[in-house]
């Protein structure tokens, strides 16, 4: 493969200095500032020597790069995890008046670990607000001998008056689900099986109550990242409405075909994976981040400084159709509206961005990089991504965020994302 060519940093989008990134990790509001960590290698701009990194934001748009939070050390690795403030002390590691911000993390252990060729869930703290963070003693919180066992989401779940873990049997496919007072001791509640599209490891789940738009309903979402597998091939992201009684998630829907396009996906693009939302949002809303790189080609390309960046924070809704619900996605209020261009494409229209074409024909929109800017560092990357637009109305309408080597469009109000690379 040939040699990539720096880019310059992306202005909204969060990318680290030097060094590697995937996965958004713990993402957590907390004592006014938007933490973001995520995957990173620090000795290198490729995968590995996998810690945790930490940036924090005032706006969800500015970020600022921190020392590495959870390095990684002679035992273990620190593989994707979330975080959780524990106000009530449940774990007693901090105090009600103090309360610790809680990691829960995946321990992929290494050669020298008696453990060696596992994953497990461990417990990671601090009690100065994210600068400085503690292992607890007691690690792993949660075994199964499991080699991919991994991706720990966690919440407070007050129909329960319990915390809700969230992770995967990633070459199983399965969600499984598991409750703690404290965060310590994890009782197993379900497993939500292999359902819709399963031709890849599942990762990064994440699970949480959407209100539907214009009404006072209320229903609980699933994402399942996948890889590889994805509609537009490689890493995506899929998604299932139903409902969580606090045991057993049971979805809504079941797709008819068993076509890829038949499930529901929240972005129809290359780049946008691993889409996990923040917790402790202050007014509610449920903001996600995804990482906006494809396992296909991510250690291949070219650099921003360090190695791949995340998506612009979005807000997820729900919405009514018919018998069933539909993820919306906006990008976030803080970005200034002037930096999303709209545009309407009638039947048959294209539109040239930084050398891609976006294109709305009898109902379906495209975005084609295969002539956009450097293709060259990975044969996987040139590719046309689609989706079909709800209804195939004559005319399509369009926001668009272009920033440095990036493209996401979010057409018909946000009901389909399209995330793409692009290095013009
Ligand atoms: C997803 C993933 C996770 C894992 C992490 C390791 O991209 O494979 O399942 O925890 O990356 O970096």
């Amino acid at each position: 493969m040939p040699e990539p060519v720096s880019h310059s940093q992306p202005r909204w989008h969060y990318s680290p200095a030097a060094t590697w990134m995937n996965d958004p990790n713990g993402l957590i509001w907390d004592a006014g500032s938007w933490h973001l960590f995520y995957q990173s290698n620090p000795e290198a701009d490729t995968w590995g020597n996998m810690s945790w990194g930490h940036a924090t934001s005032p706006d969800l748009l500015t970020w600022t790069e921190h020392p590495i939070a959870l390095p990684h050390n002679e035992t273990e690795e620190f593989y994707s995890g979330s975080c959780v403030v524990d106000v009530n002390n449940t774990s007693g590691l901090g105090s009600t008046d103090w309360p610790a911000l809680i990691a829960l993390y995946t321990s992929h252990y290494g050669p020298s670990s008696p453990r060696y060729g596992t994953q497990a869930q461990s417990l990671a703290y601090s009690l100065d607000g994210g600068s400085h963070w503690e292992l607890y003693a007691g690690n792993p919180v949660l075994d199964r001998a499991s080699a991919n066992f991994r991706d720990p989401k966690v919440f407070w779940h007050s129909g329960s008056d319990s915390w809700v873990m969230v992770a995967v049997e990633a070459e199983h496919q399965q969600v499984v689900l598991y409750r703690s007072p404290n965060l310590l001791d994890w009782t197993y509640l379900s497993t939500f099986r292999p359902s819709h599209a399963v031709d890849g490891a599942w990762e990064c789940p994440d699970l949480f109550p959407l209100e539907v738009e214009g009404t006072q309903e209320r229903r609980w979402v699933l994402l399942v990242s996948i890889n590889p597998g994805g509609v537009a091939g490689g890493s995506g992201v899929q998604y299932f409405v139903g409902d969580f009684d606090g045991v057993t998630f049971t979805p809504e829907h079941h797709a008819a075909g068993t076509e890829l396009r038949d499930y529901d996906w929240l972005d129809f693009g290359r780049d946008c994976y691993a889409v996990v939302s923040f917790a402790n949002v202050p007014d509610g809303r449920r903001i996600v981040i995804g990482w906006m790189n494809n396992w296909d080609y991510a250690n291949h390309v070219p650099l921003t400084g360090g190695r791949s960046l995340m998506t612009i924070p979005r807000e997820l809704t729900l919405v009514r159709d018919g018998d069933r619900h539909r993820l919306r996605q906006r990008p976030i209020r803080e970005l200034p509206p002037t930096e999303l261009r709209s545009e309407t494409l009638q039947d048959g229209d294209e539109l040239h961005v930084r050398g891609a074409v976006i294109a709305y024909r009898d109902g379906v929109l495209s975005l084609d990089r295969r002539r956009a800017g450097e293709t060259s560092f990975h044969d996987r990357f040139p590719s046309v991504q689609w989706a079909d637009i709800p209804q195939g109305p004559p005319s399509v309408e369009l926001r668009i965020l272009v920033d440095t080597c990036s493209i996401e469009i979010f057409a018909a109000d946000g009901l389909v994302t399209i995330t793409d690379l692009v290095f013009f």
